[in-house]
């Protein structure tokens, strides 16, 4: 979906954040990293009821990377279970506060009951409008298109889909955001400079701000602070703007 596709009442501003600092902040404090998860799913609450206010209308959060399964059996378990939790805890509000939970990655790795949890909260709050909630589990950049290509080699394969008509639409409406704007602006908390696998097509024109903050410690205010300073600067997407 493109920019232009919304209302101009509804001038969609999506912001895509890495939230990242969640077991440096525990260990800083000597707890363990679960801790630190813990808070960040507490930070996420807030985040996300501040946003409409903001003028935020998608938000979408990195929350687990098809890299985390590197981590301790202790923490991945950990942090699938702070998955569930938070699904099932933020159902009514979510539902009260007008926002529709959608997830992307490959959810075909993760537990059945997880899974169904998914399906089960996005449908809950499809009808909602007030803020567009994308969370990112199992998701890397190069496994979404991985997936993309092959499922357009199949339509090609079938002889549904020329490949010398391929075009950058059929690219986008084939990854797991084929419904979302692309993101305008990146936030990745914790200091680190680097987009770690995310939405490696969708970003190609975000704007990027690091912030030192850690995401247990990151506030609604923080946010503002950010989208002010986005407010300010000037995006040309490759053109010139004249005066
Ligand atoms: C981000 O915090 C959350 C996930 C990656 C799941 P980290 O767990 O990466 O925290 P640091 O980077 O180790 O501090
Ligand atoms: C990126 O953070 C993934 C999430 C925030 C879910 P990581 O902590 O996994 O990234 P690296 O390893 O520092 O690049
Ligand atoms: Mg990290």
């Amino acid at each position: 979906m493109a920019a232009d596709d919304f209302p101009p009442d509804r001038t969609p501003l999506h912001v895509a954040i890495i939230m990242d600092g969640n077991g440096r902040w525990a260990t800083q404090k000597g707890w363990p990293r679960l801790v630190g998860h813990r808070r960040g799913a507490e930070r996420v609450k807030h985040i996300v009821e501040a946003c409409p206010d903001l003028g935020v209308t998608h938000l979408t959060l990195y929350a687990f990377s098809t890299e985390n399964w590197k981590r301790s059996t202790e923490e991945v378990i950990g942090l699938m279970t702070i998955f569930s939790a938070y699904i099932r805890s933020e159902a009514k509000r979510m539902s009260a506060e007008g926002v529709r939970l959608r997830f992307i990655g490959d959810r075909t790795r993760l537990d059945k009951r997880l899974q169904r949890l998914m399906g089960w909260i996005e449908a809950r709050t499809a009808e909602n409008t007030r803020l567009n909630l994308t969370v990112a589990i199992n998701y890397g950049g190069r496994n979404e298109l991985m997936r993309a290509t092959r499922l357009l080699a199949e339509r090609a394969a079938e002889g549904r889909l020329d490949p010398a008509q391929i075009s950058e639409d059929d690219i986008a409406a084939a990854l797991d955001t084929h419904d979302l704007p692309d993101p305008d602006l990146l936030i990745r908390t914790s200091g680190e400079a680097r987009v770690s696998n995310y939405l490696l097509w969708q970003m190609a024109y975000a704007e990027y701000e690091f912030t030192p903050t850690l995401w247990p410690d990151f506030t609604p205010e923080d946010l503002d602070n950010i989208l002010v300073k986005f407010g300010a600067r000037e995006r040309r997407f490759g053109g010139v703007v004249t005066a």
